[in-house]
């Protein structure tokens, strides 16, 4: 039997034990204690962590930005006359295709296949220039061969969708526009499509002057670039890209923040019971594992999530046989190190990689992958969960009937596809870490990732 001084001394330790514990981790504690709450309002479809978002601030056009929309919807600035940036980048579709090519047409006949899927031109205000390395975009002054050596050495960290700061201290490619990074800003990037030969096909600058001369517009240039802009076509070009920079970057259809998402995120919308199962299988690392590279919380400054760590990944996605280019059995699109960009064609671990691209808006896309290689989400859903698992399902056989995984990679270059995030973390004949009624509900959570929600529409 205890005396009673040693009963008080018990207590005592107990309640210092307890305000010990409070004292070094009071979030903990309070989050243990909050539980109940959370869990019941999560049961209901709402956010049990109401934020608060900072969005871009909307002002009126600049007058070069005005200038950047009448050139983005001007057909005539393409070799055959017919093909704006909007064909490619609609406004009613996210500024992405509203066909279900997987690759678009162009050139001056509009018959030329390109060979790539044009993405949505949405959300890349906060895209940072291309850099290789921990946690540094920004970082100009790297030597991209020398870091990119470096890469090779450190260890591969997993990526989970609790912890991508475990994952920082790889060495990896991050930012930078186009599925492969190749360029840094939008003024450079709108000099791509506008004189490709499978794109707008514009001919030279002196062409283009030439048209830029006769428009409508022309007075505009003439107004904001002084008279002498029409006196040297690289200088009447240089403007042109800026003006169509400009439009993007200021115009708020770019960056609307208007899904039923955002909506949720603030407390002013709730998920059904499909959309919620859906986003806990999303952001469970032993299911979808979605979040670890499609980035789904608040930033710590407030910023609103846009679905990518704009970091690059080789997922093994298969061969596009509907692609031109692909006829030929030596051609591969292996993003970083080729050949669409050339600065890191000797860095042969990043054969494959490509941008990770963000999911806003994505349930509106009718081609999905670089190569746009599938044309619905749940053709998607299966490559993320039977790749590994049921890999006969998703790729072709080679010349002796064995099924070819990552058959739109060289063989010597197939140790670079992801294979230690989950869900790619199994092995053929494993269950795979989604069942169908995972990728279904995951599905229907990237619905509510659709701009355009209007809460009158959709009662809480
Ligand atoms: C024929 C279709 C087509 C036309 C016309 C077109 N684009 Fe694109 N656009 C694409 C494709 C395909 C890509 C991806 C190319 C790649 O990754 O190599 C792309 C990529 C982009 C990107 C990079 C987006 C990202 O997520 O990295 C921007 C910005 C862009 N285009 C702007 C424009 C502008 C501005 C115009 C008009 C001057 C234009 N595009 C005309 C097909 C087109
Ligand atoms: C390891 C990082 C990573 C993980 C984990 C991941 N993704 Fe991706 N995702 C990517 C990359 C990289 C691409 C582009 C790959 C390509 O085109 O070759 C991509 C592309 C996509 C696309 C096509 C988008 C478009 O515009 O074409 C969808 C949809 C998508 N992911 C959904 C998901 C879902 C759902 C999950 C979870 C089941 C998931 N991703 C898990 C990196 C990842």
């Amino acid at each position: 039997m205890f005396g009673r001084s040693a009963w008080i001394a018990a207590v005592l330790l107990l309640l210092a034990a307890v305000i010990l514990l409070i004292a070094r981790s009071p979030i903990a504690l309070q989050s243990w204690l909050d539980q109940p709450r959370r869990s019941f309002l999560l049961a209901q479809g709402a956010n049990p962590d109401v934020v608060r978002m900072t969005l871009p601030e909307t002002k009126p056009l600049s007058a070069v930005a005005e200038l950047g929309r009448k050139l983005f919807f001007d057909p005539r600035l393409s070799g055959s006359g017919n093909q704006s940036c909007a064909s490619c980048h609609d406004p009613a579709h996210a500024y992405a295709p509203d066909n279900r090519l997987s690759v678009q047409l162009g050139g001056g006949d509009m018959h030329q296949f390109g060979v790539r899927a044009a993405p949505s031109l949405e959300y890349l205000y906060r895209q940072p220039n291309f850099s290789i390395g921990p946690d540094n975009p920004g970082n100009e002054s790297v030597n991209l061969q020398q870091q990119a050596s470096l890469g090779i050495q450190a260890p591969h960290v997993q990526k989970t969708a609790l912890g991508t700061k475990a994952a920082a201290g790889n060495l990896v490619p991050v930012g930078g526009l186009f599925w492969d990074g190749r360029v840094n800003t939008l003024q450079q990037q709108a000099g791509g499509p506008l004189f490709n030969p499978l794109e707008m096909d514009g001919g030279t600058p002196a062409i283009l002057l030439a048209k830029l001369k006769q428009a409508a517009y022309a007075p505009d240039f003439v107004q904001l670039f002084g008279p002498g802009v029409f006196r040297e076509p690289t200088l009447a070009v240089a403007e042109a890209l800026f003006a169509l920079s400009r439009f993007q970057i200021e115009d708020a259809s770019f960056r609307p923040f208007s899904s039923k998402y955002d909506a949720w995120l603030q407390g002013r919308a709730r998920f059904t019971a499909a959309e919620l199962r859906g986003y806990l299988a999303f952001n469970d690392t032993r299911k979808g594992n979605c979040a670890a590279c499609h980035l789904d919380h608040v930033t710590r400054d407030g910023l609103p999530p846009l679905f990518t760590d704009m970091q690059y990944e080789a997922l093994g996605v298969p061969r596009n046989a509907g692609i031109p280019a692909n006829r030929d059995p030596h051609y591969f699109d292996l993003g970083l190190c080729g050949p669409y960009r050339t600065d890191l064609k000797q860095q042969t671990h990043y054969c494959g990689m490509f941008l990770t691209p963000t999911l806003r808006n994505v349930a509106t896309r009718h081609a999905f992958f670089h190569n746009g290689e599938y044309h619905t989400l749940a053709q998607v859903m299966d490559f993320y969960a039977l790749r590994d698992t049921e890999p006969q399902t998703i790729y072709g056989k080679d010349s002796t009937g064995k099924t070819e995984k990552f058959n739109d990679i060289p063989p010597a270059e197939r140790g670079n596809v992801d294979v230690t995030d989950a869900p790619f973390d199994r092995k053929a004949g494993e269950i795979p870490a989604m069942s169908a009624q995972d990728r279904q509900d995951i599905v229907a959570f990237l619905q509510t990732l659709n701009d355009g929600y209007s809460a009158n529409q959709h009662p809480k």
